[in-house]
Parts: structure tokens; C-alpha cells; sequence
């Protein structure tokens, strides 16, 4: 992950967290295997509860969602207890597919979705979905970008990947939400590339270090060539 300014994600208490020897890791599926093996439930920065409010103002009850990255995370489970229920999620990991299909269907969500797939080859058609979501997993793309000012093309090739198959099968008006500790001036070069026809504002949310809520909106236009921004409101 990049450097943060505070804390770690990883809190190494928690019974069953499995760290890695280095963040490079993150960007191995085989570990991701591994810590999901032995891990039942991490929520990546904050909870649900913290940015509540932000999905209530952003996702509509009858939207289509897709979740990259679902790891062992309750968002999925939080998003259809709040009536969003048209629900597909992804994880490139196996293990964190069959646990969740399990945990999902024993709790009582038998409707949610859940695939093995790359978010970097997302296997679903144009235009499928009102709202893609990810919290902490296009983070993942950026523990090799080198200097954050100046990522590596490398590293560059596989977010644009990612974030043109996130445009690729979101509907015309569809929304993407970035949930993220990557500051705005690292994430406007990227979500202002144009080949996206989508605006960006965001939001912060947490106490102490505060993570980034990015609201894409597909469809919107780039007024003047630039970006359309809202100044960050901490809640
Ligand atoms: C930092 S964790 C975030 C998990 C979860 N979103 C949360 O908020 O707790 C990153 C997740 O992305 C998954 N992942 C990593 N690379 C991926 C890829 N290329 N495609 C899909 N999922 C990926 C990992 O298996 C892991 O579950």
C-alpha cells in the first residue's frame, strides 16, 4: 500500500490477521489465499458505520452494485441490510470467494453474488452495473508505484486496467465510489485521465486520519477540461 501518513491498516491484534513480510505481498493472490485461509472477518480503514451516511447520499436502494475486492469485509452484507440488495462481488482470491459464498448463505444472503474474478479483466458486459464500489483494493495496484508523485508505468498500466474495465461496465449515468487513504492530489491525475467521462468530488470520513470517499460520476461533463470538485467535508 502507500506510505500513509498515520497508523497501519493492519492491526497484527486482531486474531487470525496474517501480515505480510512486505506490502509487495498484497499484490500476490497466493497470499491473499493464505491470510483468508485463517482470517474470518477484517474490515479494511474503517467500518461501514463511518461512511453510512455517504453511501445513503450516493447509492439509490434499487441500484445494481458491483464490490471489487470483497476480501472477509461485511460491506456487502451492510449495503443489502440498507436495502441495497442487487448485490455482485469480486475477489481474485479463491479461498476469500468460497468463504464469503459460505458465510453469506448461512447468514441469510443467498441473493448476493459472488465471483472469482481480476478486477483488471472484470467479466461482465458494458454497461451492467448503476454503482461499482472498492474499498483498500485498488490501493493494492499501488504498493510497487515507486514514487507516488511519479508511479511506475508499470504500476500505472495495471490501475488504468482496472479503472477502464470500471468505466467499461458502468451504465452511462453509473457511479464509481473509491474508498481509499490515497490523497487527492495522487488520485486526480488518474481519475482525470481522458479516456474517463466521469467528474470527481469527495468526502473524508474517520477521526484522527481520515480516508477519502471518491464519487465518480459517469456521463457528467469535464467543465472547462477540468475535473469538477467538491471541497472534502469531515464528518
Ligand atoms: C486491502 S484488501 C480489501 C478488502 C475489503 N475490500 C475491505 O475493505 O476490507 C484487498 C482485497 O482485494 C483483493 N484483490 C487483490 N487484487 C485483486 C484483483 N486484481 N482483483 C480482484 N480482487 C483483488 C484481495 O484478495 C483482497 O480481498
Amino acid at each position: 500500500m502507500e506510505k500513509r501518513q498515520e497508523g497501519s491498516e493492519e492491526i497484527s491484534s486482531k486474531k487470525g490477521t496474517v501480515g505480510p513480510s512486505s506490502t509487495l505481498e498484497y499484490l500476490n493472490p497466493q497470499y491473499w489465499d493464505e491470510r483468508f485461509s485463517t482470517e474470518e472477518h477484517y474490515e479494511w480503514f474503517k467500518d461501514y458505520s463511518h461512511f453510512q451516511h455517504l453511501i445513503k447520499e450516493h447509492v439509490k436502494h434499487n441500484a445494481s452494485v458491483l464490490e471489487l475486492g470483497c476480501g472477509n469485509s461485511q460491506l456487502c452484507e451492510n449495503l443489502y441490510n440498507d436495502g441495497v440488495t442487487e448485490l455482485t462481488c469480486i475477489d481474485i482470491s479463491a479461498v476469500a470467494v468460497e468463504k464469503m459464498q459460505k458465510r453469506l448463505l448461512s447468514k441469510g444472503y443467498p441473493d448476493i453474488r459472488v465471483v472469482e474474478a481480476d478486477m483488471l479483466d472484470l467479466p461482465f458486459g458494458d454497461e451492467s452495473f448503476d454503482v461499482v464500489i472498492e474499498k483498500g483494493t485498488m490501493d493494492v495496484l499501488f504498493v510497487d508505484s515507486g514514487d507516488p508523485w511519479n508511479p511506475r508505468p508499470a504500476t500505472l498500466n495495471k490501475v488504468m486496467a482496472m479503472l477502464k474495465g470500471v468505466h467499461r461496465v458502468l451504465k452511462p449515468d453509473g457511479v464509481f465510489i473509491s474508498i481509499t487513504f490515497g490523497q487527492p492530489h495522487f488520485r486526480r491525475p488518474i481519475f482525470g485521465a481522458p479516456e474517463f467521462n466521469w467528474s470527481m468530488e469527495w468526502s473524508t470520513f474517520g477521526d484522527g486520519f481520515h480516508y477519502f470517499f471518491y464519487i465518480l460520476k459517469k456521463g457528467q461533463k469535464i467543465r472547462d477540461g477540468k475535473l469538477v470538485q467538491t471541497t472534502g467535508t469531515n464528518s
